[in-house]
């Protein structure tokens, strides 16, 4: 595996031909892992980048507490096949300083988790865009986790018109059901347990829609009950529709997808999961 640690090294090592770009910020785990092994079997070539983006942390406390764990991430790469790693310094990314023009992620940006995180999805594009105009893949892929960002994404490639599929992959559970996150190391045993419930309410109000259950109230209401009781701080909960992010309030159908965060043991865990019937 190369490893390419300035923006000079990735152009001498990027290539035409079907080119996987597995985007992320370290702390890799099984989630990114599910990512590579599907960038493998559908290029010639992928590219895993590591780069924790300043811009798309509203809080320095945040950024700083963001766990680093080079060693064991390259580690898994050389296991997984990986052809090159990206690690590039800020000013391979943003050339010009303090003072990066950022992309707006609209009005999309700003709800859920744009909301709770002012300006996260406006810096994440920004770096989501710059690391495809120099990887230039052919596909691009990230986890239905981070649903809201894989929705941004796919509609910044659209109105963009960039010549790149960006691939959607399923979000991967521990045994116990929680979602992984690179966060979830910060969870205490307690914590983790009421983590489960984002699990538990998300499965229950799946169930009632393939039972029937068409008003996203009433599935919300659901969710609410089990998670009632945990040392939980639900920030959003609702379901929308899973190609604009746009919420539904009345009738929900088929392919929609219920969306939660809260604050568990002062972490904050997202979740979500499509109804299918
Ligand atoms: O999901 C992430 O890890 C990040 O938001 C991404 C896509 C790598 C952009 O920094």
């Amino acid at each position: 595996m190369q490893q390419l640690t300035s923006s000079q090294q990735l152009s001498a090592f990027v290539r035409g031909g079907d080119v996987g770009l597995v985007p992320t910020m370290g702390a890799l785990h099984a989630g990114h892992a599910s990512l590579i092994k599907r960038a493998k079997q559908e290029n010639e070539c992928v590219i895993v980048s590591v780069f924790v983006n300043p811009l798309q942390f509203n809080k320095t406390a945040d950024l700083r507490k963001y766990p680093q764990t080079l060693v064991a991430d390259i580690a898994l790469l050389e296991k997984l096949n990986v052809d090159a790693v990206y690690l590039p310094e800020y000013a391979d990314i943003y050339p010009e300083g303090d003072e990066v023009q950022q992309l707006s992620a609209g009005s999309v940006g700003e709800s859920f988790e744009g909301a709770a995180r002012p300006g996260h999805f406006d810096g994440m594009l920004t770096v989501v865009h710059r690391l495809l105009q120099q990887v230039n893949p052919s596909h691009a892929y990230f986890g239905a986790k981070d649903a809201q960002q894989l929705c941004l994404a796919r509609l910044m490639v659209d109105k963009l018109g960039m010549p790149v599929k960006v691939v959607g992959c399923d979000l991967i559970r521990d045994v116990d059901g929680l979602a992984l996150s690179s966060r979830n190391v910060h969870l205490s045993n307690a914590a983790r347990n009421d983590a489960l419930r984002l699990y538990q309410a998300l499965t229950r109000a799946s169930e009632d829609f393939a039972a029937g259950e068409r008003q996203a109230q009433n599935l919300l209401n659901t969710i609410h009950e089990v998670l009632n009781g945990g040392d939980i701080k639900i920030a959003y909960c609702a379901v929308v529709n899973d190609k604009t992010f746009a919420e539904l309030n009345a009738e929900v159908d088929c392919g929609s997808r219920v969306i939660i965060a809260a604050e568990v043991g002062g972490v904050h865990l997202l979740d979500n999961m499509l109804l299918v019937s």
